[in-house]
């Protein structure tokens, strides 16, 4: 290998400031230069994968063959700073601040409430940002687009899509302008009964700034002057363990190959990039011709083709393709429209701007979605090498990697050339994938036919698959022996049976869903069959007759929509004082500063001095004796300070039962055996990999609740609670029937990873730790006794963090001892942000529950009895499983009345890592199984679901099964108005028409009523306190002991104090929450949090307020200020905390009865669906949600809660699937293998309405709202259900049948069994290991 040169200087420009960059290390990738080196922290981050849209920011570049400048996202995350040479980079930082002025794009992503938690906000500001730089008029179907590669875990995305929306031509705000529903067309709607009135407006666009393309910043002039340069030359970076070089012409490009045969050409680094992060990959030089001329072109002057250069991104590559449809005539694009399909969905498109189309045809990852197009289009390669060019075809042998077609290793590709397809021949792409958009695919494929001209004879036939082998397989026998055949049922029937010979996917196979892969393989080939017979027909209607009429829609696939809808909620009375913000739709307090990336987040929080960094080593054992830990090699690596284990805990290693640092065993995977701290992250991580644990098994190892079952191994006595004689009951209903559902666990996802900066303090022991939490008291409580310290000296700051939906309840006080005990060895800051991987793969998330019922019941669907189990998977510790199945036991009954009720519930103790809190607590699990037996129950009755569920519905003033007495009127007044709103009985009438007309797409609908609770049955939870000062200048400063974790709370204290201080908003702060300020704090959980900590701040108000009433008194006149001024003058106390006791709950356990909970929130929910039988897709076509909001202190809140909770929970019952080997690894720990919903995923039509109720325990009459949309989520579900039921009815299969959650693809097509699922072959289960199991 030859000598390296020396470093060249890097210059690019951020924010248009130039940047030069002496020792550019090729390691480094944009996000960590931009965060850590150039302190930009407006740039979030989020995977570190490319997959989650949080790190996108700008790019642009000028060409100097076009004189153009492109502007494209890019995910910072994967954009080595190295290829950055010339080009212009634009943060969040750079389009807006407050401290100069606003982007319309930020201010309008704020006002909107396109914000919440706000870590995701900074990435969506610049998805739009970056889609006007190129359209400043964008359609709705571009703003959709532009968000694909964005997650948010928070809004539920409807507000996101509809702040883009607002730059639209004839702003789209609103889909139902003129219908006189739209929010524009009036501003305030009177209700049908009573005086009040109903708005529907939560912003005022009036209120928007205008965009004004021509303010946004020029791009620098030194830039195209370094573009043009005729003496541009070679450049090289020279890092700590590699060398970048980027060659400047074609031939020096050639020359570097062969000299580096083994670099790899960096282009897009979207396969490069994570195969260094996640495959451990190691290259000591890469080579990156990206920019050079020579591979960014496209030649369509070929009469028979266009040929593409290597370069172009597929970002370009679809814009190109589109311009070749929009010119030649269909016949001969129907390759490149395949293409078009599959790359309207490929990846975000941050990930299309920077993927380029050599990278993906010479990666040929399984999953490509491409290849098997151009495979199946007869698209060619041109390389090039020093000696000389050569064309190869993109066929199945160069997709299996067979080494005599493989490029040569100093060969690279110049071009892709794609024939265009002709007037015989269909091409075709398919592809199922998890979640519509920015998801791998299951099963994709590429198929194309030739026929004899004017025949349906087959000429050529080729067939492609991806993802059901390590590469992408071609089944080249069956087409061999296909030739010749008509194109017709016999020939498909043959195809199929043909195919599954051909393609064998082992039962064991990685991935897993091997039956469903199997059916997929067939399913996809049917589709294609149908597509070409439509065709044939199209040119020939005499001779190809059409495929059945009730088959027509199984030929296209769900088209991505643009969501409409309204919100509904009560206007405020006008005789409320103007400046009382209470009840106003008022935005997040700290929206603006989300959208400019001002809001600050603990690691973005500056460098601490002499501050480390911490990484973790964690157990690959479930469970397992530690026989001893090597950390020799890892504390000699560079940068290491430490490495810490169990024997450095000067306190308690065990808290509460929740291990700190495994000691002597391990007893899951994922569980922290050590942790090494370090000058920086990537050397305490490097240093991780030489920590070397050497186990011993320890039997049993229990993953399932099954296994736990068997091996009676609990976390906590069983909850019962019984009413009536149940089993006298079972003797006198008409039937009886039994059953079992299994709902799987849910990660949190939220979008900032769990975050921890621990400072110790040179004096009395003091620690200090700046954490994103939802309960600081526990953090304080657990630093302390890992330290042996009391808790005075361990303070506990939190200002905010990004999302949290339980996960930050009691995982960060775990975090954080482990992190102090760091701090406190090493006496120096710790910084310890967990990777998303490792984040997914240690703090775990909801309860995997397993539900066991036998209802008894009257043939007119009265429930007369029924007797159910629950367990839930509760992992290795306690945490809080016991008080998740106590909340699985109370709220299991949901909104219905069972005269003979009897509910066990248990905790399980597996060898998982501990499932901990999550939005809904239990509630969303246990739902799941109710309307389960519900709909089993209206399947024996032969009625609806909805009926069953009416007549069983609590109807007056009742008691609960454990004798709380409630009112469910607003019960029923939600769920009648769900139902006549919704319209349900007459779209059920237009679906079961649809469903008559169509055989292989279904749709159904489901209405589910609930009856949910707030707060906690121990009172104690529920106590609050709060701190307001009001200072000399009039300011006051509110401070409680709740957390902000998106939901808005701060912002609700905010009004509440205004109201009861009668001040301004302006006048109010609120700064942070603290154990200082604050002690012994009550978790920010369980939806109460404005509940008991308003009541907190009301009371500190009202305290103040009374001490200054003598003052005003003397000058009613006066202004606030007046009154402070002589206050403070009169030595009157400007400062008070307030108190609220808590609601006075309890529960008594042994008599199985008490007042749980405070109060009930009601709601319903409908749902419509439509199902695509042949693969499993589905479409969620509308949902209606009618939530008891009692008063809403925020309606814009409190909507934003409902939505976003809603789709979350539509999340958890439908696409998000974690996966756990048998030997209970976690495979899922990051976005690209679990899926949360995307912008593509929420309802096309979507309604919420808050409805008015009087809830007079609960400050201003309130409810608590945070949780209660997960559960309308479950309406989905059993819409799904609903539709599969109608597909199973039309097959003459069992009318009641179990769909358990989540219900996937993969659950949804197997269900929907047919001719296929026939044919595929099956495996007896005793026969091989399965890749992955279920621990529910
Ligand atoms: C978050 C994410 C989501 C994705 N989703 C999808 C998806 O849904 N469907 C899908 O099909 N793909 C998906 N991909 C994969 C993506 O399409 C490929 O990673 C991409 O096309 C590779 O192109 P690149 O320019 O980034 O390659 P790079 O990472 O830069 O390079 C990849 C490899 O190709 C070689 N190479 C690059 N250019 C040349 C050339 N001209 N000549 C010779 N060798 C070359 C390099 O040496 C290297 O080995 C996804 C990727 C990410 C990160
Ligand atoms: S952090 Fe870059 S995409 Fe997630
Ligand atoms: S606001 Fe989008 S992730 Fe929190």
């Amino acid at each position: 290998m030859p000598s390296l040169p020396s470093s060249d200087e890097l210059i690019f420009f951020v924010n248009g400031r130039k940047v030069v960059e002496k020792s550019a290390d090729p390691e480094m990738n944009l996000l960590f230069y931009l965060r850590k080196v150039l302190h930009l922290t407006g740039t979030k981050y989020g995977c570190g994968s490319g997959g989650c849209g949080a790190c996108t920011v700008m790019v642009s570049r000028y060409d100097p063959k076009t004189k153009k400048i492109r502007h494209y996202p890019v995910t910072a995350c994967l954009v080595p700073i190295c290829s950055l040479y010339g080009a212009a980079v634009t943060t969040v930082e750079g389009i807006g601040s407050i401290k100069t002025r606003i982007h319309p794009v930020q201010e309008r992503l704020a006002k909107c409430h396109g914000t919440q938690c706000g870590f995701c906000s900074p990435g969506m500001a610049m998805s739009i940002y970056t889609l006007l730089r190129n359209h400043p008029e964008p359609t709705p179907e571009q703003i959709m687009e532009a968000l694909g590669g964005n997650l948010c875990r928070c809004t539920g995305y409807r507000p996101i899509i509809e702040s883009g929306n607002t730059f639209c031509m004839a702003s789209t705000v609103c889909q139902m302008k003129g219908s006189g529903k739209c929010c524009m067309d009036q501003e305030e709607r009177s209700s049908v009964k009573g005086q009040e009135k109903i708005c529907t407006k939560l912003y005022n666009e009036d209120e928007f700034q205008p965009l004004d393309p021509s303010q946004e910043p020029i791009f620098p002039p030194e830039l195209i002057r370094m573009a043009e340069d005729p003496s541009k030359r070679r450049l090289t970076f020279q890092g700590e363990r590699t060398t970048w070089m980027t060659p400047v012409t074609l031939n020096d490009l050639l020359e570097l190959k062969a000299n580096y045969p083994k670099a790899p050409l960096v282009m897009g680094n979207t396969t490069v990039g994570p195969g260094i992060k996640f495959k451990d990959e190691f290259h000591p030089v890469f080579i990156s011709p990206f920019g050079l001329p020579e591979l960014y072109f496209v030649d369509s002057t070929d009469n028979g083709g266009v040929t593409i250069g290597a370069g172009y991104s597929l970002a370009q590559l679809n814009d190109t393709l589109h311009f070749i449809v929009s010119e030649q005539p269909k016949e001969k694009t129907k390759t490149y429209r395949a293409l078009l399909t599959h790359l309207r969905t490929l990846a975000g498109v941050q990930i299309r701007s920077m993927a380029t189309l050599g990278g993906h045809v010479v990666s040929r990852p399984n999953f490509s979605d491409l290849n098997p197009i151009l495979a199946a289009g007869n698209a060619t390669i041109k390389l090039i090498s020093k000696e000389g060019e050569r064309q190869i075809p993109l066929d199945g042998h160069f997709l299996e990697r067979l080494p005599e077609v493989d490029l040569k290793s100093e060969e690279i590709v110049l071009s892709v050339y794609i024939p265009h397809s002709t007037q015989w021949h269909f091409v075709s792409g398919l592809r199922l994938a998890q979640r519509q958009e920015n998801a791998f695919a299951i099963v994709n494929a590429g198929m194309s036919v030739k026929f004899e001209d004017g025949t349906d004879t087959i000429k050529d036939l080729k067939i492609f698959y991806g993802r059901v082998g390590p590469t992408v397989v071609s089944a080249n026998q069956t087409c061999k022996q296909l030739i010749g055949r008509q194109w017709d049922d016999q020939m498909l029937s043959d195809a199929c049976r043909l195919v599954l010979d051909e393609i064998y996917i082992p039962p064991g196979a990685e991935g897993g869903m091997v039956e469903y892969k199997r059916t997929l393989i067939i399913s996809l080939l049917f589709k294609f069959y149908l597509k070409v017979r439509r065709g044939l027909n199209k040119m020939d209607p005499q001779k190809f007759p059409d495929i059945p009429e009730n088959f027509m829609s199984a030929v296209d696939n769900f088209p991505i929509g643009t969501p409409q809808g309204l919100q509904m909620f009560q206007c405020v009375n006008p005789y409320q004082p103007p400046q009382d913000p209470v009840g106003h739709p008022m935005m997040h307090q700290s929206a603006i500063k989300h959208a400019t990336g001002e809001a600050v987040y603990v690691d973005d929080m500056p460098p601490v001095a002499q501050e480390l960094f911490l990484a973790v080593v964690t157990s690959t054992r479930a469970h397992a004796k530690i026989i001893a830990i090597d950390v020799s090699e890892a504390l000699a690596h560079p940068g290491v300070v430490d490495v810490i284990t169990a024997e450095d805990v000067p306190g308690d290693n065990n808290h509460k039962g929740e291990i700190l640092y495994a000691q002597n065993e391990v007893i899951c995977v994922g569980q922290i055996v050590c942790t090494v701290a370090a000058d920086t992250y990537a050397h305490a991580k490097e240093a991780t990999k030489k920590v070397k644990v050497t186990y011993e098994d320890i039997e049993p190892r229990i993953i399932t609740i099954e296994q736990a079952l068997e091996y009676n191994s609990f976390l906590s006595d069983e909850k019962k609670i019984e009413q009536g004689n149940v089993e006298q009951a079972f003797k006198h209903v008409d039937q009886i029937i039994e059953g079992e559902i299994h709902v799987e666990g849910q990660e949190h996802f939220y979008m900032e990873t769990q975050t921890i900066l621990a400072i110790p303090k040179e004096e009395d022991k003091e620690m200090v730790l700046h954490v994103g939490t939802q309960f600081p008291t526990r953090v304080q409580e657990f630093v302390a006794a890992a330290l042996n310290i009391p808790e005075n000296r361990v303070a506990c700051h939190m200002k905010r963090t990004g999302g949290a939906f339980g996960g930050k309840l009691s995982k960060p006080a775990l975090l954080g001892a482990v992190c102090a005990v760091a701090a406190n060895k090493t006496g120096r800051p710790i910084r310890f942000v967990l990777e998303r991987g490792d984040d997914m793969l240690i703090t775990a998330g909801r309860h995997p529950l397993l539900g066991k019922y036998k209802i008894g019941f009257m043939n007119n669907g009265v429930i007369k009895a029924a007797d159910v189990e629950y367990y839930i998977n509760g992992g290795c510790t306690p945490e809080v499983s016991e008080l998740v199945i106590e909340f699985v036991v109370l709220k299991s009954e949901n909104a219905y009345h069972v005269p003979n009720y009897r509910c066990r519930g248990r905790a399980c103790k597996t060898n998982l890592p501990s499932n901990t809190a999550f939005r809904g607590f239990g509630f969303p699990q246990v739902s799941v199984v109710v309307e389960a037996y519900i709909t089993a129950v209206a399947s024996q009755c032969n009625l609806l679901p909805e009926e069953v569920r009416e007549i069983n519905m609590y109807k007056r003033i009742s008691k609960t099964t454990y004798k709380q007495t409630f009112n469910p009127e607003p019960l029923q007044r939600c769920w009648k108005e769900c139902l006549e709103k919704s319209s349900f009985y007459a779209r059920k009438r237009d679906a079961e028409e649809f469903n008559k007309n169509n055989y292989w797409k279904k749709r159904g609908l489901a209405v589910v009523p609930m009856k949910y609770t707030v707060a906690l049955p121990e009172a104690y939870y529920n106590q609050a306190a709060a701190l307001v000062h009001i200072y000399m200048d009039g300011s006051v400063l509110v401070i409680h002991g709740g957390c902000e974790i998106g939901q808005g709370l701060y912002t609700k204290m905010i009004q509440v104090a205004s109201r009861e201080l009668n001040i301004p908003i302006s006048y109010i702060h609120t700064s942070e929450t603290s154990t200082v300020t604050v002690p012994n704090a009550s978790f920010t959980a369980g939806s109460m949090s404005t509940d008991i900590n308003g009541r907190a701040v009301q009371n500190a108000c009202q305290i103040l307020m009374a001490r200054l009433q003598p003052v005003i008194r003397k000058n009613p006149e006066g202004s606030w200020e007046d009154w402070i001024a002589k206050a403070y003058k009169e030595c009157i106390s400007l400062s008070t905390t307030g108190y609220f006791k808590g609601y006075q709950t309890h529960m008594d356990w042994e008599k199985e009865e008490g007042e749980p909970f405070p109060y009930f929130v009601y709601g319903a929910a409908c749902s419509e669906v439509e199902v695509d039988c042949l693969t499993g897709a589905h479409k969620l076509l509308r949902t209606d949600i009618f939530m008891d909001a009692a008063f809403s202190i925020n309606p814009a809140l409190d909507i934003g809660q409902i939505e976003g909770a809603f789709i979350q929970g539509m999340g958890l019952y439908t696409i998000e699937e974690l996966k756990y080997s048998p030997e209970g690894v976690l495979y899922s720990r990051g976005p690209e293998d679990y899926k949360i919903p995307t912008v593509t995923e929420i309802p096309e039509e979507f309604y919420v309405t808050l409805v008015r109720s009087r809830n007079p325990i609960a400050i201003y009459s309130s409810k608590g709202l945070g949780e209660a949309g997960m559960f309308m989520g479950n309406s989905v579900i059993f819409a799904l259900h609903d539709a599969v039921a109608a597909a199973r009815r039309e097959r003459g299969l069992a009318n009641t049948f179990t769909l358990n959650s989540p219900a996937t693809p993969e659950a949804i097509r197997m269900a929907c069994a047919d001719q296929f699922t026939d044919m595929i072959p099956r495996d007896d289960p005793s026969t091989f290991t399965p890749w992955s199991i279920h621990v529910s």
